[in-house]
């Protein structure tokens, strides 16, 4: 088990990581309980798979209450939220509560909002317990819900006391959730972490048999990189843009196919695929990582096809992004494995044809494995 100090505006907290960080929970909790009244927020679904490994840990500790809300996306919405928070006023919660709060990034999100807002701000400890959630949503503060118009428009920044990532939870995980998450691994390696792509290379087969040692390995580099990088940039001021690698067109993605037909992380695959292929026409990657970074991806499993969308559509789903400044998209391109550079203007011809060529590069490098 590997403790990784997250730092952010009000102070620092820890990230436990690595099979067993679950054993730590009953301490954490009775460290920081002060005699408050303990709330486990979680989902019906991750309740029943996680649930008795949590208890068994810490029983007395976390048992007090738990609260059980829909973490399908289309309940990631203001009104669970409002659900939530009257359970915990009907409990008569107060401000010395802290919640518990156990599952993927949904729960997280709605979860960690609820502590940002309840009575202005309660105690949190996130566990999350998808490897999207473990390695991304539950280290940065980032909290929130999704509107009709779009995807976590309302939400806060706020910093919980804890996280417990244990690898042990995602043996129950569905595959297809596992490997989405992979992609924002790989997304790590290629910002920042060039042993973490390495790594990756060479024993992509043992993370996608759930191997422990594998596993551990790149939860916890994968872990050390987002807190790196929110550590310097704790609202996403310039650096934390660099989290953003291949999400230009995966949220472009995303929007176009109603987030119903892409998991996340695929879509990031594509749009990595996407960057890196732009990286390449520009001559700001070798071919030779462009190839390697493709070939990774392409090892994964396959990716849902592309949908038909015209380059125009692409271009102007990319456009709406919010992450884009002021009509401005900057990308984030790579210059080598384990170095991006963001904020890149990328000429909209350039994009329309790395959209073009993408199927046969993602297929050459499948073929190429
Ligand atoms: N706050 C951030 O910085 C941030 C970063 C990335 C993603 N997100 C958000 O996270 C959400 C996606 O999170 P996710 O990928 O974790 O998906 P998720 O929370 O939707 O979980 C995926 C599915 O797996 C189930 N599940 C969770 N843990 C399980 C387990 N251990 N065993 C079996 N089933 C389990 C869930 O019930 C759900 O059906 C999105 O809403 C996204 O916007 C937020
Ligand atoms: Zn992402």
């Amino acid at each position: 088990v590997k403790t990784i100090q997250v730092k952010a505006e009000a102070g620092r907290y820890a990230a436990v990581c690595g099979r067993g960080a679950l054993g730590r929970l009953g301490g954490i909790v009775e460290n920081l309980r002060d005699g408050g009244t303990v709330f486990v927020l979680s989902s019906p679904k991750v309740w029943r798979h996680c649930g008795a490994a949590v208890l068994r840990k810490s029983r007395e500790l976390v048992s007090q209450r738990v609260i059980l809300f829909d973490d399908r996306e289309v309940a990631k919405r203001l009104a669970t939220v409002e659900k939530i928070c009257r359970k915990l006023a009907a409990a008569r919660a107060d401000r010395q509560i802290l919640l518990v709060a156990v599952g993927g990034g949904v729960v997280g999100d709605v979860a960690g909002f609820v502590a940002a807002s309840y009575l202005r701000g309660v105690r949190v400890v996130h566990v999350p317990t998808t490897l999207v959630a473990q390695v991304d949503s539950a280290i940065g503060g980032k909290t929130g819900v999704n509107l009709p118009e779009g995807k976590n428009l309302v939400g806060a920044f706020f910093q919980p006391q804890a996280v417990i990532a244990d690898p042990l939870f995602l043996l129950t995980l569905a595959p297809r959730q596992f490997r989405s998450g992979i992609y924002e691994v790989i997304k790590y390696g290629v910002i920042g972490d060039a042993a973490l792509f390495d790594f990756l290379e060479r024993k992509l087969a043992n993370v996608l048999r759930l191997d422990m040692p594998a596993l551990e390995f790149v939860i916890e580099r994968s872990v050390r990189q987002k807190a790196r990088v929110v550590g310097k940039d704790a609202r996403e001021a310039g650096l934390r843009q660099v989290l953003n690698f291949g999400h230009t067109i995966g949220h472009a993605l995303e929007a176009l196919t109603g987030y119903k037909y892409f998991l996340h992380g695929e879509a990031v695959g594509w749009g990595m695929l996407g960057a890196t292929r732009i990286a390449a026409a520009m001559g700001r990657l070798s071919e030779q990582d462009a190839n390697r970074v493709a070939s990774l991806i392409a090892r994964c499993g396959k990716l849902p096809r592309l949908p038909a969308i015209s380059s125009e559509a692409l271009l102007r789903a990319i456009a709406g992004d919010k992450k884009s400044r002021g009509g401005k998209v900057g990308w984030v391109i790579p210059r080598r494995i384990g170095a991006v550079d963001f904020g890149v203007n990328v000429p909209e011809p350039l994009v329309a044809a790395a959209w073009r060529e993408l199927p046969a590069f993602y297929e050459d490098a499948r073929k190429g494995n």
